[in-house]
């Protein structure tokens, strides 16, 4: 089997747990608290964007303007209500199929890193054991730019010591697959293809993929 993939670099919210789900819940009651608009298709632009990026998409949309000290004491306030909810994730987060995938990789020789924006990942990564699937992790800590800029992706093919055009992303916000496309990588969009435009291939089911297609072509159906 010629082997075109030698790494695989995977998001983690939205994409591996559905702590997205709870991003989002955050979010919501910060905006409920201060009275503004926000629903799930805005929150759909939130992803993969930074903590403060996110609250100044959802200030715009609202038409408010604050200044910075109080942008962060808003910051703060969410990512309290966020680190609250998970406080009680365990295995039911988890997105279906996706360690499976991850493990179907590994046994193939395909390295794997864990690629998130997010500070909180590695708070994630405990709770539910998914240290021993990844060989690299880079979250919001190692990175001074975030998605959609190519650093995060960058920085995980450095840590796993395989050129970018041998890897493949797995993605399910658009910010995430700009990253992985100016990182010249393979990309695949987790979630339906209407969400994610800018994705040339896309999936809502692990056990759909192809995993030996995915290797020999970058594509995840012959
Ligand atoms: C990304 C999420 O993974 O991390 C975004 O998709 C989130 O929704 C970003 O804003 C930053 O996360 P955190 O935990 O550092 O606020
Ligand atoms: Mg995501």
């Amino acid at each position: 089997m010629a082997k075109l993939i030698e790494a695989a670099l995977f998001d983690l919210d939205g994409v591996i747990a559905f702590t997205d789900r709870y991003h989002y819940l955050g979010w919501k009651r910060l905006a409920d608290d201060e009275g503004w608009d926000f629903d799930e298709t805005l929150n759909h632009q939130l992803r993969g964007v930074s903590r403060m990026e996110s609250l100044q998409v959802i200030l715009d949309h609202n038409g408010v303007e604050l200044p910075e000290d109080k942008k962060k004491q808003l910051t703060d306030r969410k990512n309290g209500y966020y680190q609250k909810l998970l406080e009680d994730i365990n295995e039911d987060d988890l997105y279906p199929g996706a360690l499976e995938f991850v493990a179907a990789l590994r046994e193939r020789d395909v390295k794997t890193a864990l690629a998130s924006g997010s500070r909180n990942a590695m708070t994630v990564v405990n709770s539910l054991r998914l240290e021993g699937f990844f060989d690299a992790f880079v979250t919001g800590h190692d990175l001074d730019r975030s998605k959609p800029d190519p650093q995060i992706f960058e920085l995980s093919a450095e840590r796993l010591g395989v050129p970018a055009e041998r890897c493949v992303v797995f993605e399910d916000a658009e910010s995430g697959i700009e990253a992985g496309l100016a990182a010249g990588m393979y990309c695949v969009g987790v979630g339906e293809a209407e969400l994610l435009p800018n994705a040339e291939q896309t999936f809502t089911k692990y056990a759909d993929i192809d995993v030996d297609a995915l290797i020999e072509t970058g594509r995840i159906k012959r």
